[in-house]
């Protein structure tokens, strides 16, 4: 019989890409969806459905039951305020880990986090995944865990870097960052493979890993723009978004977020991320331990996720 691998956030953008992957890869999905998750990303997996929810610590145990491993990629990416953040990224993941270990045998678990984690005084999204690995670290006890901090992902489906891009292809780069900001990113795919490749193995246990796509120093927004050009074979003009405008579009953002009622992606500490300086890592200490490497370029990403177009 395949083995169980338990997802959370498989209705979302990573996570879609992860199910699909896990399915080539043999392994038996279980998915935590909500009522209210739209399933168009899980067309076409076979999937055993738990309807749930990371604030319901029954319907979470009913999806650990007997799982050899949780791969836990459900989280909260926009908000209008510190307590929504900290209720899904810190409190979900509390609730899932005791969950977790509460299973005999108890099974392994993997956090996707975020690079955001290692910054954690930028945004409340950042300090959520700060606190998120933190109560992995001490309510996981002996269980084996580990954490993995992507950089910004993209890939197709993905709705925060991707509408950026597509202005690129049409010829416009809006700059958002600063001009000296360095700045790594990993393909969808590539993320999804290194998963797999973490489940598989085995071996790496109780540490926390940055992935990346393998650009040694990472990229400026003018590398991104030049790639975007060859693509194009035509020129692309930047267009740096002043500091100042994009604080007062976040501020205005956040009142209409929450008088409005809806969840923001653009907030002050948004901006504080897009304009840090250094959001550079590198892969090497997951690639020694699991013997996965970053497949896709920037180039090959983009061509297959504005033109869609096949790896080169
Ligand atoms: N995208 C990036 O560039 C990036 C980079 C680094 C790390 N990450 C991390 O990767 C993970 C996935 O990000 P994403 O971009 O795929 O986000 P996404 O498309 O917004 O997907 C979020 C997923 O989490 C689920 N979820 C949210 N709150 C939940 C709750 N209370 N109970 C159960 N499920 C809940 C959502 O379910 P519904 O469908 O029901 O809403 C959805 O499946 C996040 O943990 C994020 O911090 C993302």
């Amino acid at each position: 019989m395949s083995r169980v691998v338990a997802v959370t956030g498989a209705t979302g953008f990573i996570g879609g890409a992860l199910t699909q992957r896990l399915a080539t890869a043999g392994w038996r999905i279980r998915v935590l969806v909500r009522l209210s998750s739209s399933r168009g990303r899980l067309a076409g997996v076979a999937a055993d459905l738990v309807v749930g929810d990371l604030g319901d610590l029954d319907s979470l145990r009913r999806f650990v039951y007997q799982a050899e491993a949780v791969v836990h990629c459900a989280g909260a990416v926009r908000g209008a305020s510190k307590a929504y953040f900290d209720r899904v990224n810190v409190e979900g993941v509390a609730r899932l880990v005791h969950a977790a270990v509460g299973e005999h045998p108890v099974p392994r678990f993997l956090l996707i986090s975020s690079l955001a984690a290692r910054e954690p005084t930028l945004s409340a999204y950042a300090a959520s995944k700060r606190r998120g690995e933190e109560v992995l670290a001490v309510g996981g006890g002996t269980m084996p865990w580990a954490v993995l901090r992507p950089p910004a992902v993209y890939g197709p489906g993905d709705r925060e870097l991707l509408p950026l891009f597509r202005w690129m292809a049409r010829g416009i780069a809006p700059v958002l960052g600063s001009g000296n900001a360095r700045f790594s990113l990993l393909y969808v795919e590539d993320l999804a493979e290194a998963v797999v490749r973490w489940l598989s193995g085995g071996t790496a246990v109780q540490r926390t890993f940055e992935l990346d796509d393998g650009r040694p120093g990472g990229y400026t927004w003018s590398d991104v723009v030049d790639i975007v050009t060859s693509l194009r074979s035509r020129r692309v003009i930047p267009v740096r978004v002043p500091a100042f405008f994009l604080e007062v579009l976040a501020a205005l953002n956040l009142a209409a977020a929450r008088m409005i009622g809806y969840k923001p992606m653009l907030t002050p500490g948004k901006v504080r991320e897009l304009r840090h300086l250094n959001w550079v890592c590198d892969s090497a200490a997951f690639m020694e331990a699991t013997g996965w490497s970053p497949e896709v370029s920037l180039e090959d990403g983009l061509r297959r996720t504005l033109l869609g177009g096949r790896r080169s």
